[in-house]
């Protein structure tokens, strides 16, 4: 395989357009090919619309995977492409001898000779076989693959590879993170439907063939007549690409909007009802998918309202399915929230299993039991659910989760295919035989006819997942359910080669990052099986140890001064060990063979207890706390080395994510070590827990207008307290605009070259400001010590939710100097601050001043009046290098000097770049010095106009 890179970065560039399509995710076709030929010319045998798709898409492919090229007319492909069904091709090149036994979604691909000229054949069983072998096909392309001897024959291993979208008429999306539906807009569908086809498009280049469009929470509304007319426009929109349209329905429904006097599954008006609506909906949605239900569940209603089973619901539902092809999805999601915490006994874990275990085979042929992949419900880690073991006489899909609800909602990088793989892996050993979890799905173990995967994406108008690495984990749902044998890290490749770039070093780092991430999350966030330790009755985002605890939601970890952990054993516990079949059950009864990673979801153990390497529970609570926020810092530096070589957006759109993570990685560090560390008042080996060098809290700082607070949940605070601008000041006249707060604090430590942290809570509504300050002055350090709190995190006080990190680089401190910040609050951001934290400054780090000095001399002094920001001041930036060659030169002290004085007034390194920059100066003449690195420094002399830019070349002669 040969890689040539085809001038594809400015081609990347201009595919990040604001409109919503395919191309901002994985179908961006940008001019790369691994060199392999292909001929150009694309021919449909057939006129099937799937068809006419796929020919659209090879055109637009192959033209963009050459166009940056000097391929197509070197090699002058002279054959062509052709793509139709088993029956077309047999019929058109009889002599090839071509398969005609293709299963409908199957397809074959092939390259060979034909009178002389290549030919490229894409054969499906039906025409979405060819759809899917087209998109194979390129596929192939875009990852740089050889096709030279192409012959491959595919087809999916499960049949429904669903996606469903937890969307609501009104437009928002319950657990989404990428703004608003795509789908849905004031109660009704939205008039605006080409996302949805692009998003259609999308789905199916991965295989995905079915789209549940409404929250499992249904509203009942959608069934009315207006709105299956309405829904009919988006299964028109989807239908090109052989993505089906499904509907979540609300099983009392008959009484809701059908004005009968029950909903009892059994009650013959009911079923009645159910049967005339679905054929309202068959008639105009011809090739509609099935029903998802949620019933019995949080507060939905169910048939157990007339002491029905979950199969008297969906038997209901599938019988009037039955006639038009569709099938119910019945999800196992069904546990009662209101359990008793005191009942060492209770145990929402069993819920599933208890329930729809004894009615298996009591289920229509068309109803498939949807289970999430866990017990519980999509924590970062869980076992595999016994469920998958316990229905060998019913159809089996698993529901996992790409919207990342409880694993960073799309804040943070957490590629979530190791975790599935994992699950899919699993073997349940039912009857003492080898069934993998993907086995169950694909009916092969207990001989089913249906059975598959559902994601739950949450798929918004803010592109797609809004953070761009979040869309592997939809790419990689849709490759895992089309064949979960392929592993994670080829998944990452072939992702990372279609979407961020071909360049080894770049899909080595990527991909590196996409498969360290659900670790780091898992060790930030709940290590050893507790579950992720968040908030479990609000956000489900940020640290809130003790919500899971004395409610009846039955996420409990039972943690306590002397130990943690739910012990489900059968021996002592809740009895759950027990569901799964003997050989499972065995591993997980015995705290021996009970791996680490699980052991907290199995056992109570004192925080004292040895793990498998000897190392204590409370031991590696600590220290995987402090290994998981490292390596979310790492990401940040991993990203970074990659400046340059994928698109300039992208790059700074990723690493501002990634940097947000890393502090929010420490804000969970933080908060679960120091409660452990108090309920267990066991200390670190390694010291760090409730250590904290250099750090100042904000509550001992001098305060002008804050009031100190107490934080809730007290671990999401440094020392549980933090101070809230309520009382702001009102500031002399001329030297602020606005009413401010400030706390301060004297530098003690030794005099050098810092980084800043600055620990605060960003809350909506409301964009506190906020700058850092020395010695009465803004700080002098060279990037960020004036900002906004501008970001849109969840709850409306302050907690580990919304609890944000800032960085201030390269600030010179001497000791004894006043270290302050000021704060402006807006609205309901009281510019709550929890500490600062001085650490030394770091090298090796990007920074963001972008100089460029080509001729190497001053270039511009006090470049006009105009105000770089209300409240900054001058600014003065520049660039440090040799000017012969116009290299800059890193690393470079700068200092800057009243004319005449020997001690700096402010001080910087220069970046990687050569680049520095000031902010905060008074106006005035100033001496800028650069010395260190090169023997040779430079020296200038520069005047600050006042509110001017300044641009300054430091040239070493
Ligand atoms: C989670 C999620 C809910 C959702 C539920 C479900 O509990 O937080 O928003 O409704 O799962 O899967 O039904």
């Amino acid at each position: 395989m040969s890689f040539r890179i085809l001038a594809f970065a400015s081609l990347l560039a201009s595919s990040f357009a604001a409109a919503q399509t395919a191309d901002q995710a994985w179908l961006r076709y940008y001019g790369y090919h691994g060199g392999t030929v292909i001929p150009l010319r694309v021919r449909a045998l057939g006129r099937d619309v799937l068809e006419q798709s796929a020919v659209r898409e090879l055109q637009q492919g192959i033209t963009g995977l050459t166009s940056a090229s000097s391929y197509a007319s070197a090699t002058a492909i002279t054959g062509e492409l052709v793509i139709g069904t088993a029956p077309e091709v047999h019929k058109a090149f009889p002599a090839l001898g071509f398969p005609i036994d293709l299963k409908p979604e199957e397809f074959w691909l092939r390259s060979t000779t034909y009178h002389g000229h290549a030919l490229v054949i894409v054969e499906g069983g039906e025409d979405r076989g060819v759809l899917y072998g087209a998109f194979s096909l390129l596929r192939l392309l875009a990852t740089g693959q050889d096709l030279t001897h192409l012959n491959l024959r595919s087809h999916p291993a499960m049949s429904i590879r669903w996606v469903d979208e937890w969307d609501n008429p009104d437009g928002s999306i319950e657990r989404g993170y990428a703004g608003r539906s795509i789908f849905f807009e004031g109660g009704n569908v939205r008039q605006d439907l080409a996302p949805v086809a692009e998003y259609a498009r999308l789905l199916a280049s991965v295989g995905i063939n079915g789209c549940n469009v409404n929250n499992v929470n249904a509203a009942p509304q959608l069934l009315d007549s207006d709105h299956i007319k309405q829904l009919a426009r988006v299964a028109d929109a989807m239908r090109p690409w052989g993505v089906h349209l499904a509907m979540s329905v609300a099983i009392a429904s008959p009484q809701t909007i059908g004005g009968l006097s029950t909903y009892d599954p059994l009650d013959p008006a009911v079923k009645a009802w159910w049967a005339a609506k679905v054929n309202e909906i068959y008639a105009l949605i011809p090739d509609f998918a099935g029903f998802t239900v949620k019933a019995d569940s949080e507060g939905q209603p169910g048939p157990a309202s007339y002491g029905r089973t979950p199969a008297d619901a969906a038997n209901l539902l599938a019988n009037a399915l039955a006639p038009h092809g569709g099938v119910v999805l019945y999800r196992a999601f069904v546990y009662n929230h209101h359990a008793d915490w005191r009942d060492p006994k209770a145990d929402r874990a069993r819920a599933a299993y208890d329930i729809f275990h004894p009615l298996d085979g009591s289920f229509a042929p068309n109803v498939i039991v949807q289970t999430k992949e866990g017990p519980i419900d999509f924590q970062a880690r869980e076992p595999v659910s016994p469920l998958f073991a316990g229905l060998e006489h019913t159809s089996q899909a698993m529901e996992v989760q790409i919207t990342q609800e409880y694993t960073g909602q799309q804040r943070h990088l957490v590629y979530l295919a190791p975790m599935w793989k994992q699950v899919l892996d699993f073997d349940l050993r039912a009857d003492g035989k080898s069934t993998p979890v993907k086995e169950i799905l694909a009916g092969k173990s207990f001989n089913q006819p249906l059975g598959g995967m559902v994601g739950v994406a949450g798929v918004g108008q803010n592109a797609w997942l809004g953070s761009p690495l979040a869309l592997a984990n939809l790419y990689a749902f849709g490759r895992l359910a089309w064949n979960p044998d392929l592993t994670p890290e080829q998944i990452a490749a072939e992702w990372t080669r279609q979407t961020i770039g071909v360049e080894p070093e770049v899909v080595s780092t990527v991909d590196k990052m996409l498969m360290q991430s659900w670790p780091a999350y898992e060790h930030y966030t709940g290590p050893l099986g507790t579950q992720t330790l968040t908030d479990i009755t609000g956000s489900h985002y940020g640290p809130n140890i003790e919500s899971s605890e004395n409610n009846g939601w039955g996420q409990w970890h039972r943690a306590d001064r002397l130990g943690i952990g739910m012990d489900r054993s059968v021996a002592t516990g809740t009895g759950y060990a027990g569901q799964y079949p003997p050989e499972v059950a065995k591993l997980y009864e015995s705290l021996e063979t009970t791996p680490d990673n699980l052991l907290l979801f199995f056992h109570h153990v004192p925080y004292t207890y040895k793990l498998h390497d000897g190392k204590t529970v409370i031991q590696y609570i600590y220290d995987s706390h402090y290994e998981g926020a490292a390596q979310a810092a790492e990401f940040v530096n991993e990203w970074v080395s990659l400046k340059g070589r994928v698109d300039d957006k992208l790059y700074e759109d990723v690493r501002d994510r990634l940097v947000y993570q890393a502090g929010h990685a420490i804000v969970w560090r933080d908060a679960i070590v120091q409660y452990f560390l108090k309920l267990s008042g066991t200390p670190d080996d390694k010291g760090r827990a409730g250590h904290y060098p250099g750090r100042l809290e904000a509550e001992d700082a001098r305060l002008t207008g804050y009031k100190v607070i107490d934080i809730t949940p007290w671990e999401d605070a440094s020392g549980g307290k933090a101070v809230s601008c309520d009382q702001p000041q009102t500031p002399e006249a001329g030297t602020e605009q606005k009413p401010f707060c400030k706390a301060e604090w004297t530098w003690t430590g030794e005099k050098g070259l810092y980084d800043i942290a600055v620990q605060y809570f960003d809350l909506q509504p409301g964009k506190a400001k906020f700058s850092l300050g020395q010695n009465g002055l803004l700080s002098l350090g060279s990037r960020g010590h004036l900002w906004t709190a501008d970001t849109s995190l969840p709850s409306s006080h302050s907690n580990g939710d919304n609890s944000t990190r800032h960085l201030v680089r390269d600030v010179w401190l001497n000791s004894g100097d006043a270290v302050d910040i000021r704060a402006i609050p807006d609205g309901n951001d009281r510019a709550a601050l929890d500490y600062i934290e001085v650490t030394p400054a770091s090298r090796n780090r990007e920074l963001t001043v972008d100089l460029p000095c080509p001729q190497g001399r001053l270039i511009e002094k006090g470049d006009g009046p105009e105000a770089v920001n209300e409240t900054i001041g001058p600014e003065l930036a520049g660039w440090a290098g040799e000017t012969n060659v116009g290299t800059p030169i890193e690393g470079m002290l700068v200092e800057v000097f009243h004319p005449g004085d020997k001690t700096p007034i402010a001080a910087t390194r220069t970046n990687e770049e050569g680049g520095f920059h000031f902010t905060g100066l008074a106006p005035g003449r100033y001496r800028v010095k650069a010395s260190g690195v090169v023997e040779n420094g430079a020296d200038e002399i520069v005047r600050l106009d006042p509110a001017a830019k300044a641009q300054l070349c430091l040239v070493v002669e």
